[in-house]
């Protein structure tokens, strides 16, 4: 059996018997005006964090949601998007299928506003999406592709890529793990599966978005996920994974490279009005502007002592520099 059969096995399990612990995360669930999330799509709450943010969702968008699970991400995006077919959900599992069906049929009972239509459950797979070229505006995974081996890994994020219309932008959450993962671990199918013990390094997940033409990279959050400890899992030191969430949009890439927020922001302290570095960037005496790795790392070159530069907070929000 390859470990995407074992996965394939693990959530039709939780499909059928939901498995609250099985994804279990600190992000708050949003809540809004009006939705009423029902119970059971919260105990099939198998997400490491939340793709949904308003930010992401304006001029009327189509969605796309890879790996549906209990389908409550979907319905936070649907109360947004409130249309027919406004937001297709793909799942590899007939049984994640029809469970989240059900599910939708529950959240109309509960919110008036809610109709089943709304979204658009289809039979697929996220390293072949049965989707057009560029008819995507937002595609959002949560705590799917972390399961990949590498190979797919790239190939589930080149599908992304091609589904996206210009500018398109691709949200994420998924476990990463900056520590070396023991070979055994990472081979053991069931972990991988659970989300445990596929995760890479933040900087090599980055790496491969850019690979793939992402010109601009959030880091929106990123906060501890799960120790993989000596006493529980076959490893000889406590493994720390984090939970990230990021956006990556099908922006071109600059010349000088792709734009990564992380959160770090500059303030020029300086004895002028402001300070212009004549590519884009001006800051005013004594106010903060988000910059992106690129433009922290030119700031710092320029070795001056009326520049501070923040360390990255991976708690990007927007606005500043590119
Ligand atoms: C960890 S769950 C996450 C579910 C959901 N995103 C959430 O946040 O609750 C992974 C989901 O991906 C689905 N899945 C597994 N392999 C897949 C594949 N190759 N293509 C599409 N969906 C897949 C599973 O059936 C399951 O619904």
């Amino acid at each position: 059996m390859s470990y995407l059969d074992a996965t394939e096995d693990l959530y039709k399990k939780a499909a059928l018997t939901p498995d609250v612990g099985l994804c279990c995360t600190t992000t708050p669930v949003w809540k809004f005006p009006e939705l009423e999330i029902p119970k059971i799509m919260l105990e099939m709450n198998y997400g490491c964090g939340s793709t949904v943010n308003p930010r992401d969702l304006v001029n009327n968008p189509k969605i796309l949601y890879v790996g549906v699970g209990g389908g409550m991400e979907l319905l936070q995006f649907s109360y947004f998007s409130r249309q027919k077919g406004g937001v297709t959900g793909i799942d590899i599992v007939d049984e994640m299928l029809d469970a989240s069906k059900k599910n939708f049929k529950e959240a109309e009972e509960l919110n008036p506003w809610f109709k089943s239509d709304f979204v658009d459950l289809k039979k697929g797979d996220a390293l072949n999406l049965p989707v057009e070229d560029e008819s995507i505006d937002v595609a959002a995974q949560n705590c799917l592709f972390n399961i990949f081996k590498l190979d797919d890994l790239k190939k589930a994020l080149k599908e992304m890529y091609r589904v996206l219309k210009p500018h398109g932008r691709l949200v994420l959450s998924d476990p990463i793990c900056d520590q070396d993962m023991p070979e055994n671990l990472r081979n053991d199918d069931r972990l991988r599966a659970l989300c445990l013990s596929g995760s890479i390094p933040l900087k090599d997940y980055i790496k491969m978005l850019t690979d793939v033409g992402f010109g601009t990279i959030e880091v929106r959050a990123k906060r501890p996920y799960r120790i993989l400890d000596t006493n529980h899992y076959d490893t000889d030191e406590n493994i720390m994974i984090e939970s990230v969430e990021v956006c990556a949009i099908k922006d071109p890439i600059q010349e000088d490279g792709a734009c990564v927020f992380t959160g770090k922001s500059a303030i020029y302290f300086g004895n002028e009005d402001f300070f212009d570095d004549k590519k884009g960037h001006v800051m005013m005496q004594n106010q903060p502007l988000a910059i992106c790795d690129k433009t922290a790392g030119a700031l710092a070159d320029l070795n001056r002592d009326d520049i501070y530069i923040s360390e990255s907070t991976y708690h990007y929000d927007g606005g500043g520099c590119c």
